[in-house]
């Protein structure tokens, strides 16, 4: 079966991107070679083939692909790899009777993206993690194919989220909460000193669809579910810190901007298809925006249907400027290349666009629910010089 991997926010050229045009064939090999030239991120990498990222990603094919650099491996945080630095990749998987993955069988498996009642954390169900230290660092992926994960700890305890995935935030910031849609990412540092097990769940949350005659009746979202068992450390530990500054962050000003580009996401009403962007469904033939090499950019997303999206940009890191007019809380001012739409809500990004042009070779922007990718809600982008 033809094949693609795709390195998810790494900031490479279009020809090492692994989207669907750099197809590697069955028993062929891709030698892609790229140079780090990005900051602290944590990052992820998955197949991304034509009409085909939803099931390949869905059989297993997924990582992480963590980046760290001096600022950060300087900063006093938790780094001893599965012992206070502990990945978790959340995806939720449907099996069928004989055990076998069940993928896209039902309607809503298509239009609200394919979901399994069955949450796996590194592969695992029903997982936990032995803690021996009172300081825990969670590199949290979402790497399901459609869920939104509404993460919270049980007993509302509080934590500080570090990161957002494309960076780590300047400061730590005090959370109960982290909501990520499929391909987002954070890191969270959290304090288990005080001896007891923690459960962290996902919460019922609002970013949902909106229309009742697309709700999945057996939907597990309707009330909180696991998804990992923190196992205390045997004795109380001294309780934790975390650094008051971690990184700085550049902002970027709106006036600075060269382009304004409208990205309208909608749902199966003009009858080109079930999820297009501003009208067209996905074609590999056609480019739909070219960038300039070294523009500062501002990309305004607006979610015209009833289902959430997330919106992922291959490629660029990008700041949010403002969701329906609001400056965005402070746990998501980090850099991300991915980030949850809701059903009628209009979030603009700002993004530098730097050192890779190609004017033949194409990079992706879409829909993060895989689904919803492979059905025609993608965009093609060159950057020229
Ligand atoms: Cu993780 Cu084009 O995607
Ligand atoms: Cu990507
Ligand atoms: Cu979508």
């Amino acid at each position: 079966m033809t094949t693609t991997i795709h390195w998810h926010g790494l900031h490479i050229p279009a020809s090492m991107d692994g989207g669907p045009a750099q197809q590697i064939p069955p028993r062929e090999t891709w030698r892609p070679h790229f140079t780090i030239m990005q900051q602290v991120a944590l990052n992820w990498y998955h197949p991304h083939a034509h009409h085909k990222s939803g099931e390949h990603t869905y059989r297993g094919m997924a990582g992480l692909f963590i980046i760290e650099d001096d600022e950060s491996l300087a900063l006093d945080l938790p780094r001893d790899y599965g012992v206070d630095d502990v990945p978790l990749v959340i995806q939720d998987r449907a099996f069928n009777e004989d055990g076998t993955f069940r993928y896209k069988t039902e309607d809503r498996d298509f239009i609200l993206g394919m979901r399994g009642d069955v949450i796996l954390v590194n592969g695992t169900p029903n997982a936990f993690f032995q803690a021996t230290t009172g300081r825990l660092r969670f590199r949290i992926l979402n790497g399901s194919n459609a869920r939104v994960y509404n993460l919270r700890f049980d007993g509302d305890r509080t934590f500080h989220q570090i990161g957002t995935g494309g960076s780590l935030l300047e400061a730590p910031v005090e959370m109960s909460r982290v909501l990520l849609g499929a391909g987002e990412r954070a890191e969270i540092v959290v304090d288990v000193s005080e001896g007891e097990d923690v459960v962290l769940k996902s919460f019922p949350h609002d970013a949902r669809a909106v229309s009742a005659n697309i709700e999945d009746p057996n939907d597990i979202e309707n009330a909180p579910f696991p998804v990992l068992t923190i196992r205390a450390p045997d004795t109380p530990m001294e309780s934790v810190q975390v650094p008051e500054r971690l990184i700085d962050i550049e902002p970027l000003a709106e006036e600075d901007a060269a382009v304004v580009r409208k990205i309208t996401l909608s749902m199966g009403t003009s009858g080109k298809g079930w999820f297009v962007i501003n009208g067209q469904p996905f074609d590999m033939m056609r480019v739909d925006e070219t960038v300039k090499l070294g523009d500062i950019e501002v990309w305004e997303v607006m979610n015209a249907s009833p289902l959430p999206h997330p919106f992922h940009i291959h490629d660029v890191h990008f700041l949010i400027l403002d969701r329906n007019g609001a400056e965005p809380s402070i746990d998501q001012r980090g850099y991300k290349d991915t980030i949850l739409v809701k059903p009628g809500e209009l979030v603009r990004l700002i993004m530098h666009c730097e050192d890779f042009a190609d004017p033949m070779i194409p990079y992706m922007y879409h829909c993060h629910m895989l689904e919803h990718e492979d059905g025609g809600m993608m965009g093609q982008f060159v950057v020229v010089e």
